[in-house]
């Protein structure tokens, strides 16, 4: 079966944005979707190249305001992924992170977007002990200037799904990768099918207010669980097992292997681990 075949969506009519598209997340969203909605507009601010059958394209910059209005004109489900999208000096986070991100739901809501599906990241939740599992309920814990990006992101769609009746999911995406990279993602490998599987869920959801899924595929090891998420019904068809036997590299230090975050919280890190609970 080919990797990224998924049911077909129940309202093809759908009219889908993908921001980020360029990037490793959106070519493989922008292949695994492909010709499944009615609109499908490709957003960036690097070459998408011309469009393809079935899609629309657009480059800009997610900080400017008048774009982020214009790519979000006609449109039902924003798929929100451009970012800077590891940590980076403040002012690399500022301006598409926290900017753009603002500019994106507010023009989302000017243009009476319906849902917004927001790339957040297992950063959001990094200073989480791996020998616990975490669920919905667990509160954010950035690891990270980039982290914490996330962690505004995911706010700003809670005040968007409140107050202004916005449907908002944060993916919180693991590691998507072709196959496991160290042991780390043991727990955190996304596949790309089951990525295009979990954003295609999402898309195609009758309802929601305001969820926060963990993007992985299955793991016998999870950091966390989507038990308590019955909104959205997750195809999910690959496991990190399958990769439990491979050579794989652990992380360098205690430090980094007792965090869900891993290397994201030792970074700059003059804590005391201890402490965190
Ligand atoms: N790859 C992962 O495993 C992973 C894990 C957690 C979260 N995420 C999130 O998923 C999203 C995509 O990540 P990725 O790994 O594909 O990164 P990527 O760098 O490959 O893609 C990001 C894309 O965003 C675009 N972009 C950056 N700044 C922009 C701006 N100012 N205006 C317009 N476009 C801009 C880039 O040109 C790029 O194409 C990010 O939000 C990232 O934080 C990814």
């Amino acid at each position: 079966m080919p990797p990224h075949e998924i049911a077909p969506p129940p309202r093809p009519e759908t009219r889908v944005l993908l921001t980020g598209a360029a990037g490793g997340v959106g070519s493989v969203l922008r292949d695994g979707l492909a010709g499944r909605y009615a609109t499908f507009r490709m957003a960036d601010r690097a070459d998408l190249g011309l469009a393809r059958p079935g899609e629309e394209v657009s480059v800009g910059d997610i900080r400017d305001m008048a774009w982020c209005e214009a790519i979000t004109r006609d449109i039902d489900c924003a798929v929100h992924l451009a970012a800077q999208p590891v940590e980076a000096p403040w002012p690399g986070i500022l301006g598409p992170n926290i900017e753009g991100c603002y500019n994106l739901f507010e023009a989302a809501r000017l243009n009476g977007v319906r849902r917004v599906i927001f790339a957040s990241s297992n950063h959001a939740v990094g200073f989480h002990r791996t020998d616990r599992v975490l669920d919905r309920t667990s509160p954010t814990r950035p690891d990270s200037r980039y982290g914490l990006s996330k962690v505004f992101g995911e706010a700003l769609g809670r005040m968007y799904a409140d107050k202004y009746g916005l449907e908002v999911a944060c993916l919180r995406i693991g590691s998507m990768q072709p196959t496991p990279q160290d042991r780390r993602q043991l727990a955190t490998w996304l596949s790309p099918g089951d990525l295009v599987r979990m954003v295609a869920g999402l898309i195609d959801a009758e309802r929601f207010h305001f969820i926060t899924p963990y993007g992985s595929s299955h793991s016998s090891t999870p950091f966390w669980t989507n038990d308590d998420i019955h909104e959205v019904a997750f195809d999910i068809r690959d496991s990190s097992d399958a990769y439990r036997d491979a050579d794989l590299p652990a992380l360098p230090d205690d430090l980094s292997r007792r965090f869900v975050g891993g290397t994201f919280c030792t970074a700059e890190f003059t804590g005391d681990p201890d402490r965190i609970d």
